[in-house]
């Protein structure tokens, strides 16, 4: 299944790379880049022995497609005659589906993944849909050193996994911001603001992840009744205009979205 071919070599095709070097799950001479601008990563996987730029694509039993929703027709259907018959593509392009892709790649085996760019540290999480038991397991080969793996049995599901998972690092750092603004404005000088911000949400995430007890009890845990956080959860959790008719809302977006770009 090696060498493998990343096309797209941007924040998602260089942090998939930086994870498999950091896990040791492939090595740098396992990997190349196509990309006429590859980003940092993948520069720095390459100057550790990956190919750039290869030109005879047939040696690649698996791509991983990683190029912008926008763009990826025409770039397959550049690929689509140069691959390998026999190559396993695994996209990660967000929103496209995979009849789609299976009809531009002429009918190779497709799987399609939504990962976090957590894969980067080998922390990340990846959603995977596919029709084909062997391009499922390409996909589990690729991502389960780098991510915890969750298996969908309906395509459909992607846009939801999509709007839950792969995008949803962007709405937690939204909060760290908007947290450090708030701190500002309450008088924090602004690097005490962000110290604050930033320390306390990550010791909070690890603390969820590492006793496993469910956010709910977590956030009781740390709630007194009738004390000052209780008086900033009214805000935070009133049901009209709370988180949960915020991510509601920020969710059906995020999954419209999804939606359109696989039209
Ligand atoms: N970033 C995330 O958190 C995330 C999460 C899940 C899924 N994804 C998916 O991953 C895909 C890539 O997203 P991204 O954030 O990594 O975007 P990105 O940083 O813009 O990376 C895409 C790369 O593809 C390159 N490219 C453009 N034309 C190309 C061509 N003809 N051949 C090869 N490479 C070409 C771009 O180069 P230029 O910059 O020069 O155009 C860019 O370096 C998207 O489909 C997205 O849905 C991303």
């Amino acid at each position: 299944m090696t060498p493998i071919l990343t096309v797209g070599a941007g924040r998602m095709g260089g942090a998939t790379a930086r994870g498999w070097l950091k896990a040791g799950a492939f090595a740098a001479a396992d990997l190349a880049f196509r990309d006429p601008q590859p980003g940092l990563d993948a520069q720095a996987a390459v100057a550790k022995g990956a190919l750039a730029d290869p030109v005879d694509l047939t040696p690649f039993p698996t791509l991983l497609f990683a190029v912008k929703p926008q763009v990826w027709r025409a770039i397959a259907a550049d690929l689509a005659h140069r691959l390998h018959p026999d190559a396993v593509v695994v996209s990660v392009v967000a929103g496209v589906r995979l009849a789609a892709l299976k009809a531009a790649f002429q009918g190779r085996r497709v799987v399609r993944v939504m990962p976090t760019t957590g894969v980067a540290a080998a922390q990340g999480v990846a959603s995977v849909y596919a029709e084909d038991a062997d391009a499922r397991a390409r996909a589990h080969t690729l991502f389960d050193p780098i991510a915890v793996t969750v298996d969908l049995n309906e395509e459909g599901l992607m846009d939801a996994a999509t709007a839950v998972s792969g995008s949803a690092p962007a709405y937690l750092y939204a909060f760290v911001e908007a947290l450090e603004a708030a701190g500002a404005k309450a008088g924090l000088p602004p690097d005490e603001s962000r110290a604050l911000a930033r320390a306390t949400i990550a010791s909070a995430a690890g603390l969820m992840q590492q006793t496993g007890e469910e956010p709910a009890e977590l956030r009781r845990q740390v709630t007194s009744p009738g004390g000052v956080t209780q008086a900033a959860l009214e805000v935070l959790m009133a049901p009209d205009t709370g988180f949960p008719h915020l991510l509601d809302q920020a969710v059906d977006a995020a999954i419209r979205r999804s939606r359109e770009l696989g039209d």
